[in-house]
């Protein structure tokens, strides 16, 4: 088959993600001249000083470490986190995995510009951000502040954040790695293999290091193979530093972060957070008696935190050559509105039964709202990734303002629910909150910070909580048509209800503007486009094994819709699937070979009667393998908004390089010889399109 005629709209604009990525136009023989030349001035008390953080407690938000006024080095201030801003009051975007629902990357590079600019207005340098561990299980606690289930997906999301903030901040990619456990993160082993390692667990931390030129990196909490993150030479020495060539510094994660004194510092872990413990002065100075370390370590931890000093500029009041941003940035009217795109483009449309939504606004409509997370600020998890905005958008308000003088009446969780019947609709809004899931902190660390104490965890089971159920029983009861809005941080097991339920939206944790986007997709101001980055099983059963008080977890090649493949599991809403108002149609593939990469064509129209959007999703199968192979791998993904009637042809690049499998025993990436399929649709459960390449005698051939 022909390429189409038309150049096509790229999936995936690589030079446009990268834009103002201040990282990315460093020149590092001129900072390495003038890093030496800081470095010859530098007694062994000062690097000390350099490579730990300088008190337990934040100040506005701000986490300090290093600086030395007399050398002029202006001291690190590290801010949280992956959905805006913990410095004060700041733009609370929709948590990360509902924007990862958009699979709109170049949303993601805006959104992580916006949180940089905030950081950067609070006074902050270093966001510690994004989370990109990947989704193991979906029962994690900390599910909300990743993107996916999927090395790909969150690879490609997390490099567009980094790329977007690191043009006012350095970024902070985390936690380096395997941390997807959280009730047992201060102690779990997560054992891995190597190949295991480097094709799905470590792809996206890659990305954000190599292409994103990630500054720092912030170790996990947790074991690898036995051995703390914070003194793991495969991961801290040999893949970071090795393999990838990263030249930023890592930093330990906060408390019981740095677990030890001589192999931290000897595996490369240059940055004790938040305070001097195992890198004070008299445990360095005792290591250093017993030959333990030697100061070049000392050195050459502190080289590489002044290194990106000096290459980002860093002064008292600037970063990247740019002065502290205006605080009148913090909720623009620009940034408020960006979290509106992100909250509307994550919302997923599982189930529109007769097409019941969109609902049209008007006198003629009666509508019952449903629930107390109807009326509740639900922002997500109130541990670390936590931001306060000024105002906070609620379900019940946004549809009562948006409803155009429909009859819309409340009905908290507690009330008879038996005159439901009365109304056209009822929207039941139900889910999960920060008691549910999410990070779990410590008391003590609580205590320190402030911070209010949030239960959180992980989550045992996937189904909602038995009141919730409860509540969208009673509604089913009376009501004449029912609307479920699910909001959450992950996979929620619908099974027991949703037959008997008429429609059903993902709405995640929305940010301060997700009320707003909810009445507008409901209302049908906006077609619903959001993609399940994580599968939703029918029963916790069809996945992994999972138990939250796990001390020793597995890893293998079989995450996600890799898993469910493996074993034949049917699930209720695959990875990737989503409904919308209108309807799509994929057609004309057309494939051929540029340099070393395949390019992939296809014609997208919107068959459907209004405009709306849809991701095309290319996977990738390797049939006859030598080695074992997963069914399939998402290997590209474009989002493309089209009115009525409109086609584009949108234009994939695949790279050889993301076809290799790791061989763990020659220790290398490997192009294998054999037959690649290629295929195309509309979600991991429909791929009608595909088209065959064989790579045989270091050749490729259709067919
Ligand atoms: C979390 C990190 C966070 C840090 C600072 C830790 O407990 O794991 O993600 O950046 O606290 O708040």
């Amino acid at each position: 088959m022909s390429l189409n005629e038309s150049p096509g709209m790229k999936a995936f604009d690589f030079d446009a993600i990268q834009n103002g990525n201040y990282a990315l136009g460093i020149d590092h023989e001129k900072v390495t001249r003038e890093t030496d030349a800081v470095m010859a001035q530098m007694s062994l008390a000062q690097k000390m000083n350099e490579i730990r953080g300088s008190q337990p407690k934040p100040i506005d938000g701000l986490f300090y470490a290093g600086g030395d006024e007399s050398l002029g080095l202006a001291p690190w201030k590290m801010v949280d986190g992956p959905r805006g801003a913990r410095a004060g009051t700041a733009t609370a975007f929709p948590v990360a995995i509902a924007r990862a629902a958009s699979f709109d990357a170049d949303l993601e590079r805006r959104v992580g510009l916006a949180i940089g600019r905030e950081v950067a207005a609070r006074g902050g340098n270093v966001l510690l951000a994004p989370t990109i561990n990947l989704l193991r299980h979906p029962g994690w606690g900390r599910a909300q502040e990743t993107y996916s289930e999927d090395p790909y997906h969150t690879g490609v999301m997390g490099l567009a954040f980094v790329c977007g903030a690191q043009n006012h901040v350095l970024t902070s990619p985390k936690h380096f790695a395997l941390n997807n456990l959280e009730n047992t993160r201060f102690e779990l082993s997560a054992e891995i293999d190597v190949r295991s390692l480097n094709e799905v667990y470590l792809p996206h931390f890659k990305r954000c290091v190599v292409e994103g030129g990630a500054a720092s990196v912030m170790s996990a909490y947790n074991k690898v193979n036995g051995v703390f993150c914070g003194e793991q030479p495969l991961l801290l020495d040999e893949i970071l530093r090795g393999d990838w060539g990263f030249r930023g510094f890592v930093e330990s994660d906060w408390f019981l972060g740095t677990r030890s004194t001589a192999p931290s510092l000897n595996a490369g872990m240059d940055i004790e957070m938040p305070a001097a413990f195992r890198y004070a002065d008299d445990k360095l100075e005792d290591a250093l008696a017993a030959g333990e370390i030697t100061e070049e370590v000392i050195h050459r931890s502190a080289r590489r935190s002044i290194y990106q000093k000096i290459a980002w500029q860093l002064t008292a009041d600037s970063v990247a050559g740019k002065p502290r941003p205006d605080p009148k940035v913090v909720e623009c009217k620009e940034h408020v509105a960006l979290a509106r795109e992100a909250a509307e483009k994550s919302i997923v449309l599982l189930k529109n039964e007769a097409d019941g939504l969109q609902l049209a606004a008007g006198v003629g409509l009666s509508i019952a709202v449903v629930g107390d997370l109807a009326d509740f600020e639900n922002l997500g998890d109130r541990g670390s990734s936590m931001v306060q905005p000024t105002f906070v958008s609620r379900p019940l308000q946004a549809i009562e303002s948006a409803a155009g003088g429909a009859t819309v009446e409340y009905f908290d969780s507690h009330v008879d629910l038996s005159r439901l019947a009365e109304f056209d609709v009822a929207i039941v809004v139900a889910g999960l909150t920060y008691e549910d899931e999410g990070e779990f902190i410590p008391t003590a660390q609580a205590e320190v910070e402030d911070s209010s104490f949030a239960k959180g965890g992980d989550r045992a089971r996937l189904e909602l909580p038995l009141p919730q159920r409860d509540l969208i029983e009673r509604a089913i009861a009376s009501a004449k048509r029912v609307v479920v809005v699910l909001q959450g941080g992950s996979a929620i097991v619908v099974r027991d209800w949703v037959d008997r339920v008429d429609g059903l939206l993902m709405a995640w944790y929305g940010g301060q503007e997700g009320g707003f986007a909810l009445a507008r997709v409901l209302f049908g101001e906006v077609s619903p486009s959001g993609r399940l980055p994580v599968s939703i099983p029918r029963d916790m059963d069809q996945l992994m094994p999972w138990d939250v008080s796990s001390l020793v977890i597995e890893h293998d090649l079989l995450p996600g819709y890799r898993w469910l493949d493996q074993h034949q599991q049917e699930v209720e809403f695959p990875f990737g699937f989503g409904l919308g108002y209108t309807t799509f149609e994929i057609q004309n593939l057309g494939t051929t070979r540029a340099d070393d990469k395949l390019l992939c064509q296809v014609d997208v129209r919107n068959t459907g009667l209004r405009r709306g959007a849809t991701v095309v999703q290319l996977y990738v199968s390797c049939r006859d393998s030598r080695v074992f192979r997963v069914e399939k791998e998402l290997k590209g993904f474009g989002r493309v908004e089209l009115e009525a009637g409109e086609v584009i042809s949108l234009e994939f690049e695949v790279r050889d390089a993301d076809l290799r499998f790791y061989d763990a025993g020659a220790g290398g990436w490997e192009l294998e010889e054999c037959r690649y399929d290629f295929r195309i649709g509309q979600s991991s459960g429909d791929l009608p399109l595909t088209a065959q390449w064989q790579y045989r005698n270091a050749q490729w051939r259709q067919g």
